[in-house]
């Protein structure tokens, strides 16, 4: 053989049967090959397990769906190369022309965007509601017939908690399909309510690093099956190597989140005693409208604490610009501390009605609590305050 064949075909290393690696390889290969034509046929049809392409399906991703179900609590689930994709390609498989969909101010501004301006293009019509407006959610899906409801709890980033036990119950009278985007209360939150799909963006705890993106739609196997075509020709895939590096990170997703949230609760109790803080918003506090929605619902309060500063927009920036250990940054949910000011978060597609919904404001300011020692946040806030 020569050196260009070799190069292209190089040794096959067998793994034996009982001598397996501890951690699952990355199959970094795009394609899979069978010893014969029939047997890829059979493949094809389904009369066998296989892999044959890895936008269809790859060992790597395979297992993170697995885990991402378990975690869930659903059977199934589709990878997706970002957050953004899992939520838009779960709308577009669920959703027909003549549809409507519900959804809230207080969304994350892409999800809103892809409602109101892209699925409209398509027409799908819409109504747009806050998530605390329970009797409006109620009479809404009463009155006109919905297909898709899509929600977050907690909101970002004032972390309202919406009453999941009403609004899933409300949407199975009418017919309606809920969505939930659980990015900020995570896979370990709400599997036991009757929602249909969940969203996540892989991106913020399942990873855990901030060093790669990923999106994962779950839900019970049928509802899967139905939408899996229109992932795989839509191709928004999730790559290999990211998969990968995600099905690490939640190797220590329980001990991360657990930490976070532990942080946040005593950040939020020590800013809420402080003169220079407002409000605090933190649904672990007895003082947060959502407290005993939030204790009933989930298991933890999450690691999300915002706060409204005695103080206009430069105060805000002069704040977040002081502190040490706290990055300026968009997102959320890595092991390092973030602080988001109100500014960066403006609401611009908003109406003035919708914008009091949202309830950001240039005092608004969102920290992401990360895993560092609680202590040296507290002094590096104290510190960041006093200026
Ligand atoms: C609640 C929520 N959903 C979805 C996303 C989108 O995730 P991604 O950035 O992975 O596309 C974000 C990102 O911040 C988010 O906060």
């Amino acid at each position: 053989m020569k050196h260009s064949t070799r190069l292209n075909h190089p040794p096959a290393v067998k793994v034996p049967e009982d001598n397996r690696p501890l951690v699952a390889p990355v199959y970094q290969s795009v394609k899979f090959t069978f010893d014969s034509v029939a047997e890829s046929e059979r493949q094809s049809r389904g009369e066998r397990e296989g892999f044959v392409y890895s936008r269809v399906s790859n060992p790597t991703l395979r297992q993170l769906e697995l885990t991402l179900a378990a975690v869930q609590g659903r059977d199934d689930c589709l990878l997706t190369a970002s957050g953004v994709a899992a939520t838009s390609m779960a709308l577009l498989a669920l959703c027909k022309q003549g549809d409507h969909v519900i959804l809230f101010a207080q969304m994350y501004q892409p999800t809103r965007y892809f409602v109101r301006r892209l699925l409209a293009r398509y027409g799908v019509r819409h109504t747009m509601l806050s998530i605390d407006d329970i009797d409006g959610i109620e009479r809404t899906l009463a009155d006109t017939p919905t297909r898709a409801m899509i929600f977050e709890s907690p909101t970002n980033p004032v972390l309202k908690i919406a009453d999941l036990r009403r609004m899933t119950a409300a949407a199975k009278n009418s017919g309606t399909m809920t969505i939930l985007d659980n990015t900020f209360a995570g896979f370990h939150n709400h599997g036991q309510y009757d929602v249909d799909v969940f969203v996540h963006s892989l991106t913020k705890y399942a990873s855990g690093h901030g060093d790669v993106m990923g999106g994962a739609v779950i839900a019970n196997r049928a509802l899967i099956d139905a939408m899996r075509t229109d992932f795989i020709v839509t191709g928004a895939t999730l790559d290999p190597h990211a998969a990968f590096l995600i099905q690490r990170g939640l190797k220590t997703y329980s001990l991360r989140y657990e930490r976070q949230c532990q942080n946040a609760q005593r950040i939020a109790e020590f800013l809420a005693t402080h003169p220079q803080v407002r409000v605090v918003h933190f649904p672990g506090l007895p003082s947060h409208p959502g407290h005993a929605l939030a204790r009933e619902q989930m298991h933890d309060f999450g690691t999300i604490v915002t706060i409204e500063l005695q103080g206009d927009a430069a105060a805000a920036s002069r704040f977040s610009e002081s502190l040490q250990l706290f990055a300026i940054s968009a997102s959320l949910g890595s092991t390092e501390s973030l602080v988001q000011p109100g500014q960066l978060m403006r609401p611009r597609d908003l109406s003035t009605e919708e914008k009091g919904w949202a309830g950001i404001s240039d005092s608004t300011i969102r920290l992401s609590i990360g895993i560092e020692d609680c202590d040296d946040l507290i002094a590096d806030l104290t510190r960041a305050l006093e200026k």
